[in-house]
């Protein structure tokens, strides 16, 4: 059967393309909005490669009141799941008003016309970030958020208090966050992934450019951190996995299973890994090497943080399933495709 529409901001990018994939493959209407500021329309080709579905796609700035309000009149969904936000974390500290006009005003943009549509359900992509360095591991939903160490992670936090706030004040608005750990991987087909600009920020993506030859070497952050290898810990979640996750959380508000107008959950496997180890799993997937040193620690990396996934598993019917090594050869698949290498 049908399901409703889901209007999907930033439905072009890494995490929105795979979303928007699972969402039709879940029984979903979808519609794309993106302004393409980090992403390119070759994605949402992708997308309608893989779901043979002509999904609609508006090039439409959320920040832009007016012309999202034409994304409203146009179509009739309930849902959405805001994506849209710049993300690089050192980019935010330099240009901080960068980061809180576009992550801000559009999420303020697409909750003030949720509410004027009468349109219900809102899924925001929030980030572990909120938790910065946590005293007890795993976090759970209930452990406290810290003050934010960069810009980026401000606009997390504030855009989750805006969500519970219009949560807790309109009666017809109802809002689940979703905090992703690391995700990483791309889709099984190749045909949508990662698309970093420039130098990549991440690890995943530097390791594939530096197997691919695009980068000399792999400078790993840090070896002297109070962890078992010294490197540090991430809970690295497959982007597929995560697509779902959205899916488990529309559903859960579409069928009115929400036990408050406003949730929170931690997206992540629940399983800790070192930069060593992850670089080192990579190698052994693949069959490649990738040429790495150690390097300083980089200013505000946090030792170690991943999730306690006993929430999402109980409220949401949803966990992560991919093999970590699975997940590392859809990466290099991609990144093999995009550079046509054979
Ligand atoms: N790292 C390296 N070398 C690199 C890149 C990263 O050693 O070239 C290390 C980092 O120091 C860190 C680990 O790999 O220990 C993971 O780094 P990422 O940049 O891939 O991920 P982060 O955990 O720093 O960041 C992720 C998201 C951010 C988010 C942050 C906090 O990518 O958007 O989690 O939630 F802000």
């Amino acid at each position: 059967m049908k399901k409703g529409t889901v209007l999907v901001s930033g439905g072009a990018g890494y995490i929105g393309t795979h979303t928007a994939v699972e969402l039709v493959a879940a029984g979903y209407g979808v519609v794309i909005v993106d302004n393409l500021a980090n992403s390119e329309a070759c994605a949402v080709e992708g997308v309608r490669r893989i779901t043979g579905i002509e999904v609609p796609f508006e090039q439409v700035d959320a920040c832009d009141g007016q012309a999202l309000r034409g994304v409203f009149e146009k179509y009739g969904f309930v849902s959405a799941i805001h994506f849209a936000a710049f993300k690089a974390v050192g980019e935010s500290v330099a240009d901080p008003l960068k980061y809180y006009r576009n992550n801000l005003t559009s999420f303020m943009n697409l909750c003030a016309l949720m509410h004027e549509f009468g349109r219900s359900d809102v899924v925001f992509s929030s980030s572990a970030t909120v938790y910065g360095q946590a005293g007890v591991l795993p976090v759970t939903e209930r452990s406290p958020r810290l003050p934010a160490t960069s810009p980026y992670g401000n606009t997390k936090q504030m855009a989750e208090d805006i969500l519970r706030d219009c949560c807790a004040a309109y009666a017809c608005m109802r809002g689940i966050a979703l905090r992703y750990f690391n995700p990483i991987g791309a889709h099984p087909s190749t045909l949508i992934g990662e698309l970093p600009r420039g130098v990549p920020q991440n690890l995943v993506p530097y390791i594939t450019q530096t197997a691919a030859g695009i980068r000399p070497c792999l400078s790993i952050f840090g070896n002297d951190y109070p962890t078992p290898d010294g490197t540090c810990l991430r809970d690295y979640i497959d982007v597929v996995d995560l697509a779902r996750a959205h899916v488990a959380a529309v559903d859960r508000m579409t069928q009115g299973r929400m036990e408050a107008s406003y949730e929170v959950f931690n997206i992540g496997t629940g399983r800790p890994v070192s930069v060593l180890e992850l670089v080192e799993g990579f190698e052994r997937a693949n069959g490649v090497e990738v040429p790495r040193k150690f390097a300083p620690r980089r200013a505000g990396d946090v030792p170690a943080v991943w999730a306690d996934t006993r929430l999402a598993a109980r409220a949401l019917g949803w966990q992560a399933v991919r093999p970590l090594e699975e997940t590392l050869r859809t990466a290099w698949a991609w990144e093999k495709r995009i550079r046509g290498i054979k």
